[in-house]
């Protein structure tokens, strides 16, 4: 008995019948836009590794904010660059801090543009680590989480609408779930990093926010990008510990983790297309090596496809504007 050939071709014949059988939706809900808020800089100022991404003052955050909700993005994310930084990074949880100010200010002029506050010290200690230091000069685990906590605090009682720590401390997603509802703020969720990884693509984050570390890495908090299951271990813990949305990040090489956790925490899953993964993209765009609005859409459709319920991503506003199109 013979079959008649397999072809999986006449589906693929027309736009039609390709949109059809599309698995995979992109939309401009699912993408959250990155905002770096400067107290130093009136106006914008271009971040030389970023092609695109500027530090803003407050008013232009707020502007900006407004033309991506426009668009149709439902969130933006929100990292602070203060004026001057310390040993234990008070800026990030003083209540005046430019964080802060932005997230009342944008709240104010876009009530239903959902603010998410990334809680870390890493842009406000002068050292540049994410934690503060033990007497050993490495990240002194407990002694950080309260100031997580009292950050992630200060920014929902500023009107955040998530709080999002990447500070990847063991134990921070219970400190600040306990401190939120110990100060009544019981309703704001967390969206934690549970898997970050120590990661070559942060680099033009670093130069954007002034964080990269005075000495030494990351690397004895930050995840080992060879360890997989290690990933979803962490993801389940900060679940324990009352996650409401686990985030992955870098995004690119690591799908197989976006379907991992995706699969054994059941959480919306967010991830992170970072800094250096948007550069290249700019970098090769700019040198006419590839066609960026194709590569763009087949990468963020890429992690939708991985199990991404949302994408942070650098793309968020011209990503929109093409899929509007
Ligand atoms: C803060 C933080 C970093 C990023 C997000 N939150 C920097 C880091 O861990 O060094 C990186 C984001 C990006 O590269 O786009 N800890």
């Amino acid at each position: 008995m013979s079959f008649p050939q397999t072809r999986l071709r006449r589906l693929r014949r027309t736009p039609a019948l390709r949109g059809l059988v599309r698995e995979t939706d992109l939309r401009a809900g699912h993408l959250v836009a990155p905002l770096f808020v400067a107290a130093g800089v009136s106006g914008r100022e271009p971040i030389a590794t970023m092609p695109g991404v500027e530090r803003l003052s407050i008013g232009e955050a707020v502007l900006e904010a407004g033309e991506l909700q426009a668009r149709g993005v439902p969130a933006v994310i929100l990292f602070g660059i203060p004026d001057a930084k310390d040993e234990q990074g008070s800026g990030a949880w003083d209540d005046e801090g430019v964080v802060q100010l932005a997230i009342r200010a944008i709240k104010a002029a876009h009530p239903d543009l959902l603010v998410i506050g990334d809680v870390c010290l890493c842009e406000y200690t002068d050292h540049g680590h994410c934690g503060a230091l033990g007497a050993d000069g490495d990240v002194d685990n407990d002694a950080s989480l309260a100031l997580l906590a009292r950050t992630a605090i200060s920014q929902a009682r500023a009107g955040a609408d998530v709080v999002a720590p990447s500070d990847m401390m063991d134990g921070r997603v219970g400190a600040i779930r306990a401190e939120l509802d110990a100060e009544g703020l019981g309703d704001v969720p967390i969206m934690a990093y549970s898997a970050k990884f120590a990661s070559a693509f942060y680099g033009p984050f670093r130069d954007a926010a002034g964080s990269a570390p005075a000495f030494g890495d990351r690397r004895s908090y930050q995840m080992d990008p060879a360890n997989g299951d290690e990933a979803v271990r962490e993801a389940l813990l900060d679940v324990q510990e009352g996650a409401d949305m686990v985030l992955v990040k870098p995004a690119l090489a690591y799908g197989d983790l976006i379907h991992r956790v995706k699969d054994a925490t059941r959480l919306p899953v967010a991830a992170y297309n970072v800094s250096g993964e948007y550069a290249m993209v700019k970098a090769a765009a700019l040198a006419g090596l590839l066609d960026e609005r194709t590569a763009v859409l087949e990468i963020l459709t890429s992690l939708r496809r991985a199990g991404a319920d949302i994408i942070i991503t650098y793309h968020a506003k011209e990503a929109a504007a093409w899929l509007a199109e």
